[in-house]
C-alpha cells in the first residue's frame, strides 16, 4: 500500500498516522474506524492556496463539503482560509453549526427547494450558484421578500465531459446540471439575471467531472467560458468577474493512477487566463475552484477488523471485514479500486491473494478484489487507505449497520470528532403507532 500524508511504518510494524498507532486506535475506539490525517489535509488547503498565489490572479478555494461533511471539518477549513460549498440544507446546517462564516460559503445544487433557498438567504450566504431558471426567478423572489441583494454565478454546461483517463466533448451537453451553452440556455439566463433587480451576476461556473487526470479538459472549459464571456459582454455590456472552474482534480487511490500535483492542476488552469483576457480587452476575473477530493481523499484511511474467511481452492480466498458498502459504497458503485494492509503486520511479506468482503447481505458488498497480503488471520486489522472523501458523506445504515466514527489524528493524539452511531441512533427516527406499541424486549436492551 502506497504510504499517503504522515502514514509510516513504526517499530513495531504496525501502520501509523499522525504519530498513532492505528493498532492502538483501532483498539481504543473500536472498527470500522474512519481515520483522517489533519495534517495531510491542511497540506492539500495549503498547496492550493500557495499555487494560486503563485499565479497571481484573483482567487478562491471552496472544499466541495459533499466529499466529507462534518463539523470540525468545516473548523479546519475556516482556520485555511477557504471557502465552503455547500449543497444542502444539511451542509449549509453543518456548516453553520460549526461557526463557519455564511458570506464564505457558496449554495450549489440542481433542485434547491424554496425552503432550501429562503434558510440560505436568511443565514446571509456569500454565493448561490443558479442552476436553472425556475431557481433564478424563485431567489429573485425570495430575496426581494427579505430586501436583500444575492450574489450570484450562473452554473453553465460548457459541452465538456471528462472522466477518469479521458475527456470527451459531448455535442448535446446531456446533463442534469447548469444552461447549456450550445443551445443559448447560458446566454438567455445570463440576460434574465441581469434583468433581475435582487439579484448581482458575478459570474460562471462550470464543473466538468470527478478524478480527473488530465488538464485538457479543464483548459477546454476555460476556453468554452472565455468565449461565452465575450459573447454576453457583446449582447448585454455585462462583465463577469468570476470564473469558478469547480472541482474534480484527480487523487492517487491505486498504483497506475496518475494524478497531477496540485500546483500543476493550478497553473494549468490558470497559466493562460491572464494573457488571454488581457489580449481579448476583458478585465481578468478572479478564479475560484471547488475542490473536494483532493483535499481530503488521500488523508482518510479506514480501519476494519478481519473476521471469517472462506476459503474456494482454485477459486479465491474470501476475508471479511466488519464494514463494507455501508461506510465505502464506492467499490459497489463505480468499482473503485482500494489498496490495503494488515495495519498491524505492515511489515511482514505478503504471502497470499485474497478478496476482502464487506458483511451487508449483498454479494455485491465486496470492496478489494484480489490484494496481496500476509496470511490474514481472525482479529488483525485491515487498513483501506484513500478514503477520505466520499465515504463517511455517503455511508449509509444498510442492515442498520451502524456508521463508525471519524478520528482526526495529528502529531500522536486522536480526537474522535464523529461518534460511532449507538443502537438507540438507529431507532431515533421510527415511530411504533399506538396500535402496534408494546414494550421493548428486556433482552434487547443495549
Ligand atoms: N463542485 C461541484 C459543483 C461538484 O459537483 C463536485 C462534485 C465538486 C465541486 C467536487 O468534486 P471533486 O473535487 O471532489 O472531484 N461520489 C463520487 C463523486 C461525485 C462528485 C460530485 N460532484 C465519488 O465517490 O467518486
Amino acid at each position: 500500500m502506497f504510504l499517503h500524508g504522515t502514514s509510516t511504518i513504526n517499530g513495531q510494524g504496525h501502520l501509523q498516522i499522525g504519530g498513532c498507532d492505528t493498532a492502538a486506535l483501532a483498539n481504543t475506539f473500536g472498527t470500522p474506524l474512519y481515520v483522517m490525517d489533519e495534517d495531510l489535509i491542511r497540506r492539500r488547503c495549503r498547496e492550493f492556496n500557495e499555487a494560486f498565489q503563485a499565479s497571481g490572479l484573483k482567487f478562491q478555494v471552496a472544499f466541495a463539503s459533499k466529499a466529507f461533511c462534518v463539523m470540525a471539518m468545516c473548523r479546519l477549513i475556516e482556520e485555511e482560509g477557504l471557502t465552503l460549498d455547500v449543497v444542502s440544507d444539511g451542509e449549509l446546517y453543518t456548516a453553520l453549526q460549526a461557526g463557519f462564516p455564511p458570506e464564505r460559503i457558496h449554495f450549489h445544487g440542481n433542485n434547491k427547494t424554496p425552503e432550501e433557498i429562503d434558510y440560505a438567504v436568511e443565514a446571509g450566504i456569500g454565493v448561490f450558484v443558479v442552476d436553472n431558471f425556475h431557481e433564478l426567478a424563485l431567489l429573485n423572489a425570495i430575496a426581494g421578500s427579505k430586501r436583500k441583494k444575492i450574489d450570484i454565478l450562473l452554473r453553465v454546461s460548457p459541452g465538456v465531459e471528462a472522466h477518469t483517463h479521458d475527456y470527451m466533448l459531448t455535442g448535446n451537453e446531456d446533463s442534469k446540471f447548469g444552461f447549456d451553452l450550445g443551445s443559448g440556455a447560458a446566454m438567455e439566463a445570463a440576460r434574465r439575471a441581469l434583468e433581475q433587480p435582487n439579484l448581482e451576476l458575478l459570474g460562471i461556473h462550470s464543473h466538468i467531472g470527478s478524478q480527473i487526470f488530465e488538464v485538457e479538459g479543464f483548459r477546454h472549459a476555460v476556453e468554452k467560458l472565455m468565449g461565452f464571456a465575450l459573447a454576453v459582454r457583446d449582447e448585454t455590456g455585462a462583465v463577469f468577474r468570476v470564473f469558478n472552474l469547480g472541482g474534480g482534480f484527480g487523487v492517487r487511490y491505486v498504483e497506475g493512477d496518475s494524478p497531477l500535483e496540485i500546483k500543476d492542476y493550478v497553473k494549468a488552469i490558470t497559466e493562460n487566463i491572464h494573457s488571454t483576457f488581457t489580449a481579448g480587452g476583458y478585465p481578468v476575473p478572479a478564479v475560484w475552484v471547488e475542490p473536494g477530493r483532493t483535499i481530503v481523499g488521500d488523508a482518510g484511511t479506514t480501519l476494519y477488523r478481519i473476521g471469517s474467511m472462506k476459503d474456494l481452492p482454485g477459486i479465491r480466498k474470501y476475508v471479511s471485514v466488519d464494514g463494507g458498502m455501508t461506510d465505502n459504497p464506492r467499490p459497489a458503485l463505480y468499482q473503485a479500486k482500494y489498496e490495503a494492509l494488515l495495519a498491524n503486520r505492515a511489515s511482514e511479506a505478503n504471502e497470499e491473494t485474497v478478496s476482502i468482503a464487506g458483511k451487508c447481505c449483498e454479494s455485491g458488498d465486496m470492496l478489494i478484489w484480489d490484494l496481496e497480503l500476509p496470511k490474514a488471520e481472525a482479529g488483525d486489522i485491515l487498513a483501506v487507505s484513500c478514503t477520505g472523501a466520499y465515504n463517511y458523506s455517503m455511508a449509509s445504515n444498510y442492515n442498520r449497520i451502524r456508521r463508525p466514527a471519524v478520528v482526526f489524528v495529528k502529531d500522536g493524539e486522536a480526537e474522535v470528532v464523529v461518534q460511532r452511531e449507538s443502537h438507540a441512533d438507529l431507532v431515533r427516527n421510527d415511530v411504533i403507532p399506538a396500535r402496534l406499541r408494546k414494550q421493548p424486549s428486556e433482552a434487547g436492551k443495549r
